[in-house]
């Protein structure tokens, strides 16, 4: 017999139990259904609205399922449709009648909305903590490399010279970013839904406060309409997640490069590297790959959900239930990435001569040549194209600028003097001495900026009120 049986005649047919049910995937949210269940529990007894017997018999209970399921001793079944169903039903099976008492003031509309938002928040959580982890790699990389000097690029053309820390912290402030979406994303995620009944609100005198402190909710709800209806909170946790997978594919890209014998600016390690079937010489960077190529799905998943919501009249429509699969595969693609590109990046060699090798190959000075005459009057515009006709002159010659002699720069130019050939790689990097610049002192005030930002998401990971969810077994 169904729990929602009551009114029907005949059967469900067995094809459209498969069809409707979303045990296969939604089982995923047992601990954060049974950690509402016991917090809602808890509430309806302190009202009087549930004997306090009642509360125990159905607490411990629920305690119990969640270590057979933990134990994996727990049968989960199909006809049951969802896990909210099946849990409820093995609580009857275990406590008799009285489990009916739970869903008091209570639909599935809200529950799974409950469930959703605490399963949301923990994954917040652990982006951001991933997140952390990877810029304190990023931050240690730029430290113990700081004197290494690689070319910059535009339309991945050498461009000028930069620090391979600099390099390094401008996905830092990626990352950072990305941090921020998701501390934002969390702030908004974390408000109960529950007491919304199945749209409307309950008749019961619950106290939605007291669930919402014990569950460490921020806020509660100020519609029920909105909360029973609306799954934006998965939407920007998958938005945001977009945008660090497109980070992370960028920074993937920049590996697949540099660790080509073409680039040879890094090697990755034997044991974050993959060979071939057929060329026995081949190394390949296949986590970088995988991180760019799954990229994709992650975007794919947002388009998705965006797709699912779009076209919903208020308020609960079973079109929600398809809210989970891609969300679930979103926090465990981002998870997997971010955890293994870091790990990649640990143990990534640098190669330093190669680097500076390129950096100080060509003709990657010429923007600080033409400054070098700016800075002896002449206007911008025509410094550089007295440089573009030098370097079209280096090109036929053979040559770069520091082959070249004051002769060869005077016929350019009279500005050129003896002071020229003191523009090198190390002197134009170190030129860049603005906030925001490749100069080592700038680099060094990032770095200390770096570390304070790090600092302000574990003061903030830090002060969040514990919730119960060490409550319950994983
Ligand atoms: N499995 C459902 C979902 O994920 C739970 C809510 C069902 N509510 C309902 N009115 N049928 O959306």
């Amino acid at each position: 017999m169904k729990l929602w049986g009551g009114r029907f005649q005949k059967e469900t047919e067995k094809a459209v139990e498969e069809f409707t049910a979303s045990v296969r995937f939604d089982r995923r949210l047992h601990r954060c259904d049974i950690l509402g269940s016991i917090a809602h529990c808890h509430m309806l007894a302190r009202q009087g609205i549930i004997a306090s017997e009642e509360c125990q018999a159905i607490v411990r209970g629920l305690r119990e399922i969640a270590d057979e399921i933990a134990e994996g001793k727990f049968q989960w079944r199909i006809e049951l449709e969802d896990v909210h169903m099946n849990i409820e039903a093995r609580l009857k099976e275990k406590i008799g009648e009285v489990a009916g008492k739970l869903h008091t003031a209570r639909s599935r509309n809200d529950q799974v909305a409950l469930d959703m938002r605490l399963f949301a928040r923990d994954a917040i959580l652990a982006a951001i903590e991933r997140l952390v982890t990877f810029q304190r790699t990023l931050l240690q990389m730029a430290e113990v490399n700081r004197d290494v000097t690689l070319p910059g690029y535009t339309h991945l053309q050498r461009a000028q010279p930069v620090l391979l820390a600099h390099h390094l912290l401008a996905y830092f402030e990626m990352f950072q970013r990305d941090v921020e979406r998701f501390t934002a994303a969390y702030l908004r995620c974390d408000v109960l839904p529950l007491g919304s009944g199945a749209l409307a609100g309950t008749t019961f005198p619950i106290d939605r406060n007291a669930v919402a402190t014990e569950l460490g909710f921020a806020q509660i709800s100020r519609n029920s309409m909105d909360a029973v209806s609306d799954r934006d909170f998965v939407v920007e946790y998958i938005a945001a997640a977009s945008i660090t997978m497109m980070h992370l594919s960028r920074l993937a890209e920049e590996i697949v490069l540099w660790s080509s014998s073409e680039f040879g600016f890094v090697e990755l390690d034997d044991a974050y590297s993959t060979g071939s079937s057929m060329m026995p010489q081949k190394k390949n960077p296949d986590i970088a790959e995988l991180t760019r190529g799954k990229t994709g799905r992650v975007y794919g998943h947002l388009q998705a959900i965006l797709t699912t919501l779009k076209g919903l009249p208020l308020t609960y429509n079973r079109d929600l239930q398809e809210d989970k699969e891609g969300f679930f595969d979103t926090v465990d693609t981002l998870d997997a990435c971010l955890d293994i590109c870091n790990r990649m990046l640990t143990t990534t060699r640098i190669r330093p001569r190669a680097m500076r090798a390129a950096a100080g190959e060509g003709l990657i000075l010429a923007t600080d040549v033409a400054d070098y005459l700016v800075r002896r009057g002449l206007p911008f515009r025509q410094a550089h194209e007295v440089v573009g006709r030098l370097v079209a002159h280096c090109l036929t010659a053979g040559k770069d600028f520091t082959q070249l002699d004051l002769d060869e720069y005077r016929g350019f130019s009279s500005l050129f003097d003896e002071e020229i050939f003191e523009i090198t790689v190390d002197t134009s990097v170190a030129a860049r001495k603005g906030s925001g610049g490749t100069s080592p002192q700038a680099v060094r005030d990032a770095l200390a900026a770096s570390a304070g930002l790090i600092q302000r998401t574990l003061d903030w990971l830090a002060q969040r009120p514990e919730d119960a969810n060490q409550v319950l077994p994983e």
